[in-house]
């Protein structure tokens, strides 16, 4: 069967470390290493240094988190009223946040701009009579469709004006005397494909001179999230990525550029830890009954054909010498409540004598993880355990 080779050559030695200084804590819990969250803007910069860092913080966020980050990144963005008065808490600056989400409400608008907020993102007519009334004045960033078929995540369908209606948009907008600023959009969460962001630019660097010859003074080009974390071995790093995004950007070089990463900056910064609660053989089929699932945790797994997180690694295969290690074979991997919709996994391959009490480590799961969890059934959000400078704190 497969082996496990591909994780270590990932970096895997990490999670071996890390892993044993929380082997005594009660399951199910996540790891979050501080550290990497601030390297991953680190490296952003470094691959990208024309582009300001927004960190999308709906991928994953608490207090911990943002102070890592805050001296890193540029801005913050933000999709609710709940996230922004989180992060104004936290001493966060209203004017280095931009409300991200192109359709809100009256009340969130008005109370956003009542914090300070000024920059919004829209994709329609009534969005910019919403923002006229409620924001007036307010700089805003029209969301436009793009070609988002390549990425493992498309958003195209819910977000973004068709582009032939940019121009008018716009010229709207400076109608009623909100600042046109520019255009943002979106080419999908966890896209693989760098040619796929070469004509996203392209097509937005020449909307934006449509515009400009329309007589509106637009400057900037938001080129949204979408850099993927490197779940698998074969999926692009971000030295693989960036020379070509790079040479689209320069090829509009009159342009201001922001960036939105979510993923990309907390994806690899964490690992979840479950025990197994039932082992059963089910037809032809081994089950394995974890106290984490679905509703918990992975719900972002559900748009994915195949678990999107990476290989599932059992302490067995930390512990032992590899020549005491069992055989690896397929599992079902399901969650511990009352509703079969909680099964995450069809394929893990496991170690064929895995046993109540073992613990599975799903490396990668800082991103849409934790944030989509709920208690269903009673079965708690796991808590977060931090690693800064190798240190380990807790929230509680
Ligand atoms: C407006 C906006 N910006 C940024 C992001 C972050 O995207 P990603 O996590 O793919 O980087 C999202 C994700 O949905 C988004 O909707």
């Amino acid at each position: 069967m497969n082996t496990l080779d591909p994780i270590i050559r990932h970096g895997f030695a990490d999670y071996k470390h890390a892993f044993k200084q929380f082997s005594d804590k009660p399951t199910p819990y996540m790891v979050t290493d501080l550290d990497k969250i601030a390297d991953n803007c680190k490296q952003f910069k470094h691959h990208f240094p024309s582009v300001e860092l927004h960190y999308a913080i709906k991928a994953f966020y608490t207090k911990e988190i943002i102070d890592s980050i805050d001296d890193r990144v540029d801005g913050f963005d933000v999709a609710s009223n709940n996230e922004l008065k989180d992060i104004l808490s936290y001493g966060v600056a209203a004017k280095r946040i931009m409300y991200s989400n192109p359709v809100k409400s009256k009340k969130s608008i008005e109370e956003a701009f009542s914090l300070g907020v000024d920059k919004f993102a829209f994709q329609s007519m009534s969005e910019l009579g919403k923002l006229q009334m409620n924001a007036p004045g307010s700089s805003v960033y029209l969301r436009v469709k793009i070609d988002d078929s390549h990425s493992e995540v498309p958003l195209s369908g819910k977000f973004g004006c068709e582009p032939k209606d940019v121009v008018r948009l716009l010229t709207h907008a400076k109608n009623i005397n909100l600042n046109p600023v520019g255009i943002t959009f979106h080419v999908g969460s966890q896209l693989l494909d760098s040619t796929a962001w070469e004509s996203a630019v392209k097509k937005a660097g020449e909307l934006l001179v449509k515009v400009k010859k329309a007589g509106i003074d637009v400057d900037t080009i938001n080129l949204g999230g979408g850099l993927p974390a490197q779940y698998f071995t074969d999926d692009p790093t971000i030295d693989k990525l960036s020379p070509s995004i790079n040479n689209a950007l320069l090829k509009n070089d009159w342009t201001k550029y922001i960036a939105e990463p979510g993923r990309f900056i907390v994806a690899d910064s964490s690992f979840i830890v479950s025990s197994v609660i039932g082992v059963e053989k089910r037809g032809q089929k081994n089950w394995a009954f974890l106290d984490v699932g679905l509703f918990q945790a992975f719900l972002g797994a559900l748009r994915y054909k195949k678990f999107p997180y990476g290989p599932i690694v059992s302490d067995d295969y930390l512990r032992e010498e590899p020549a005491k290690r069992a055989d690896l074979v397929p599992f079902i991997i399901t969650g511990p409540s009352c509703d079969s919709e909680d099964t995450i996994h069809y394929e893990a391959l496991l170690p064929e004598d895995l046993s109540i009490d073992d613990r599975l480590i799903f490396p990668n799961t800082g991103a849409y993880t934790l944030v989509y969890g709920s208690s269903f059934n009673g079965f708690e959000v796991p808590p977060v355990y931090f690693l800064k400078d190798q240190k380990v704190f807790s929230r509680e």
